[in-house]
């Protein structure tokens, strides 16, 4: 199968992915990257990995359905059959949602349904809760709702930091994302 990822920021997620498909983990091609964002560094990483990327950026259309037809039509001309979303910052519509029915999984830093949207890790920690983690889900209209995947959970530490806890909960999101894609890819979820 061929996948697109579908990034806003740093990429990290990205890498995990691009980096297990290169080493034959994957049993799929990262075959594109979609970007809505010019700026974002995750297109660096997309040209050193050799993954082609189009960038979308949403002000130029004139609704969100009018942008995801745009980027539909790209992901028909690379022949993409699932849709990986990692650090993308926008709601999908019923027009990406169709097209790809349970063929898009998104990945959130907090064990959901607590702590969706953003800054998931700080509300943990302003929480108080001793346990967070990671979740794996298809994706619906909601934001960070849809069937869970898979999930792993992080403790938090007494004295933790929000850099702290992200890096180790970015650091599970690298293990598990290429594992759960592998899964799905076989077709065993
Ligand atoms: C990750 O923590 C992911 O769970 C969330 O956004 C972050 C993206 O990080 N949805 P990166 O761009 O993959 O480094």
């Amino acid at each position: 199968p061929r996948i697109a990822v579908f990034a806003s920021g740093s990429g990290s997620n990205f890498q995990a992915l691009a980096d297990a498909a290169y080493a034959q983990q994957l049993d799929a091609d990262v075959a594109l990257l979609i970007c809505d964002k010019p700026r974002a560094y995750v297109l660096e990483r997309a040209q050193a990995a050799n993954v082609p990327y189009v960038v979308f950026e949403p002000k130029q259309y004139l609704s969100r359905e009018q942008y995801e037809h745009n980027v539909l039509h790209v992901l028909e001309e690379y022949d993409i059959d699932w849709i990986v979303l990692a650090g993308y910052m926008r709601l999908i519509t019923p027009v990406l949602l169709h097209a790809y029915e349970g063929r898009m999984v998104n990945i959130h830093p907090s064990l959901l349904p607590a702590f969706p949207g953003l800054h998931a890790v700080r509300q943990a920690l302003d929480y108080g809760v001793k346990v967070t983690g990671v979740t794996v889900h298809l994706v619906d209209e909601g934001m960070d709702t849809g069937p869970i995947v898979a999930q792993q959970a992080v403790m938090i530490e007494p004295c933790d930091t929000e850099a702290a806890l992200t890096a180790r909960i970015q650091a599970v999101e690298h293990e598990l994302y290429p594992q759960v894609v592998r899964r799905l890819m076989r077709g065993k979820s």
